[in-house]
């Protein structure tokens, strides 16, 4: 039996590479030895404010985006999680399991609550949504970066306290599936090397999305903070920002970060981030040729229909199995 595999990824405009290495790179890896779903969580996308245009293009952007990385619609699901009701569903059901407190440490939330002027339930309960995408699925495995790491505990506690109340396995206790840093689990800001790589930062030059110009991505990579040592050697804790950048070669060239320091014995900043660049343009530039091809009318909407009858099909079992169990009536 091949394992099932579940991730999603929010609708929030062009995706970073943060976003790229850390999980939808090793969905497309994934794909030919599992059984793949890769959602776009529109509904985890209306915690925040959005304009209802611009995320109705997001969305369908994001879907591109899978495709143009890599991931074959034939072989894995791509769905949107609005257009499967099951996730709503079975994500009240969770709620109800769920305990407040839990859900008020999330580290996501106290961060993302301290930002807002007002704080919608919705971004309280957003890990029990996260939860019901993963449980609806049997799913063993879920790739992911690191920052979703805590939100992947909370998931396999309530599928272990469900079980155990009805001393039976009704959910699957899924795995993370999280790269080491040196593999893309955490790729941190241009500008601030404490931080993780976020589309939602204020400062543009801090991220890198997938679909920037070469010339853009060239002037974003040569204004990267590093530090005075110019010498290029792996070091989180003394050198993250150089340590950060070598990472990103090492993603786009496939060298060690052994390799890498090796290449550059001698060598200046200014040269590493130039032939960096340029391994970056050349390694987004077939996904950026590919998602221009998805463009034309209709060919995203084809595929995210058939995603989301494959989807339902999978997720409708689960969540009537718990309807049941929990003493709600069959469907006549
Ligand atoms: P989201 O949309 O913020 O990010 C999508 C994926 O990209 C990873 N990621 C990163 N990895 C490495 N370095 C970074 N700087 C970086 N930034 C983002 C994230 O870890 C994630 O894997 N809650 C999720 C979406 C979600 C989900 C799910 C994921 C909803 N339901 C079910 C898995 C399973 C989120 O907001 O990801």
């Amino acid at each position: 039996m091949k394992k099932r595999v579940f991730s999603g990824v929010q609708p929030s405009g062009s995706l970073t590479i943060g976003n790229y290495f850390g999980a939808i790179r090793n969905f497309a890896k994934l794909q030919h030895e599992a059984d793949c779903f890769f959602c776009v969580v529109d509904l985890h996308a209306l915690t925040v404010p959005q304009d209802p245009a611009t995320l109705r293009e997001n969305i369908k952007n994001t879907a591109r985006l899978f495709i143009a990385a890599g991931i074959d619609p034939r072989v894995s699901t791509v769905f949107v999680q609005s257009q499967v009701s099951a996730h709503s569903e079975l994500s009240w059901l969770l709620e109800c399991q769920t305990y407040i407190g839990e859900l008020r440490r999330m580290t996501q939330f106290k961060a993302k609550a301290g930002k807002q002027d007002v704080v919608t339930t919705g971004l309280l309960t957003y890990p029990v949504l996260m939860a019901a995408d993963i449980l609806l699925y049997n799913t063993d495995l879920v790739p992911v970066g690191e920052d979703q790491k805590q939100h992947l505990e909370i998931t396999r506690d309530l599928a272990i306290r469900i079980n155990n109340r009805f001393q039976e396995e009704i959910f699957k206790v899924p795995e993370p599936y999280i790269p080491p840093r040196q593999s893309g689990g955490r790729i941190m800001s241009l500008t601030d090397p404490g931080e993780k790589m976020s589309k939602s930062a204020e400062n543009p030059k801090s991220y890198i999305t997938l679909l920037d110009p070469p010339d853009l991505i060239k002037k974003k990579i040569m204004s990267a903070v590093t530090d005075s040592e110019a010498t290029i050697r792996y070091d989180e804790g003394q050198k993250p920002a150089v340590s950060n950048l070598m990472v990103i070669y090492s993603l786009c060239s496939g060298e060690s970060l052994e390799a890498i320091t090796q290449k550059y014995e001698g060598c200046g900043y200014g040269q590493f981030k130039k032939e960096l660049a340029e391994l970056l343009v050349e390694t987004l530039r077939p996904l950026q040729e590919k998602f221009h091809e998805l463009s034309a009318p209709g060919v995203i909407e084809e595929i995210l229909a058939d995603g989301a009858n494959r989807a339902r099909a999978a997720a409708e079992p689960k969540l009537r199995l718990f309807q049941e169990k929990l003493g709600l009536l069959p469907f006549a």
